[in-house]
């Protein structure tokens, strides 16, 4: 309930409990330090932490960002300074600001996923939940992405689940058709909820120098363009009804928010805006509850789902 205003804007998904829908998207908001120098970071329902590997990551050769039509094309690589120091450095601080914290995760193999979550598992009482980051390459199979192979997605979720006791949220790609099965096998391995979509492969190329404009020929597109294409496959993973969604994808204001819980999201993940109004998350949480007491709607609950026919 938000004080006051007799609007109730807390969501449950499985047993991640979130005062409000609105939460970061891995990546696009540090660890939320940076960004507590302009609100009060823990307002958000949750702060999810950019993804950490078991060692430190140098990522992908510059330029690594480009600006697009309607969003921009990163190839940041998952640079991270690995898991031991997010636990030494970002963690004491980010839980000083009073922010529920939902830390991402990602490994080359699923050992390393395994030896990521023995680390974490001596702080989770200070986490909220922790997100798999899918969408990386497996190394160990070729290079193809975790998300794209559901039983990998059942694997790694099982194995990390037996270590852990907080939720687990599964982040998939959309860069494969196997998303609605990919679902069923996080829920097979033990997921709470997952966390769609991730961003979209995508390039760009200088037509003066004939080079692509990133240093690793591709990148992942995000922002506003990516809108329809998210909220699609949120709609009809929803429609399915396998686990709670936390949406996200081009997601810049409130009613793109509201449109991700109406097609079915329990929360929404806010990215790529945060490099264009640091306000953003707060701002969409202030709106999802004007747009609720303008239209005389009590609880939030009441919107989730409401598209799916
Ligand atoms: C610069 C940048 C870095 C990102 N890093 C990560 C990451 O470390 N882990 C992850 O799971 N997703 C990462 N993402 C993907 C976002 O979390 C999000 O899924 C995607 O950008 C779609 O949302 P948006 O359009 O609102 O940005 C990154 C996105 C951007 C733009």
């Amino acid at each position: 309930m938000i004080e006051g205003s007799g609007i109730n804007l807390s969501v449950n998904l499985g047993r991640i409990k979130l005062k409000n829908p609105v939460v970061t998207c891995s990546g696009t908001f540090s660890s939320g330090l940076e960004y507590s120098e302009f609100y009060d970071v823990s307002i958000l329902g949750a702060v999810t932490t950019k993804s950490f590997s078991f060692v430190s990551r140098a990522g992908n050769p510059p330029p690594r960002i480009w600006e697009t039509t309607c969003g921009m094309l990163n190839s940041i690589g998952l640079q991270n300074e690995g898991i031991d120091f997010f636990i030494k450095n970002h963690l004491p601080k980010i839980k000083s600001l009073g922010a529920k914290i939902i830390l991402s995760i990602f490994g080359d193999d699923p050992g390393e996923f395994k030896k990521i979550a023995r680390e974490v598992k001596k702080v989770e009482s200070s986490l909220l939940a922790v997100e798999l980051n899918l969408s990386c390459p497996n190394v160990k199979e070729g290079g193809i992405a975790f998300s794209s192979m559901p039983a990998e997605v059942e694997k790694i979720t099982e194995a990390v689940c037996k270590i852990l006791e907080i939720p687990l949220i599964v982040k998939l790609s959309p860069n494969s058709d196997s998303i609605i099965e990919s679902a069923i096998r996080a829920k097979c391995g033990g997921a709470e909820a997952v966390s769609i979509i991730n961003s979209i492969v995508g390039t760009a190329i200088d037509i003066d120098t004939f080079k692509p404009r990133l240093g690793n020929v591709t990148g992942g597109m995000s922002g506003p363009a990516i809108k329809p294409i998210a909220l699609a496959k949120v709609y009809f993973l929803a429609k399915a009804d396998i686990l709670p969604i936390i949406g996200m994808g081009g997601i810049y204001d409130w009613r793109d928010a509201v449109e991700f819980l109406v097609a079915g999201a329990s929360a929404v993940g806010v990215g790529t805006a945060n490099f264009v109004d640091y306000e953003a998350g707060k701002k969409i949480i202030e709106g999802i509850r004007n747009y609720l007491s303008k239209k005389g709607i009590n609880d939030i609950n009441k919107i989730i789902g409401k598209a799916i026919c």
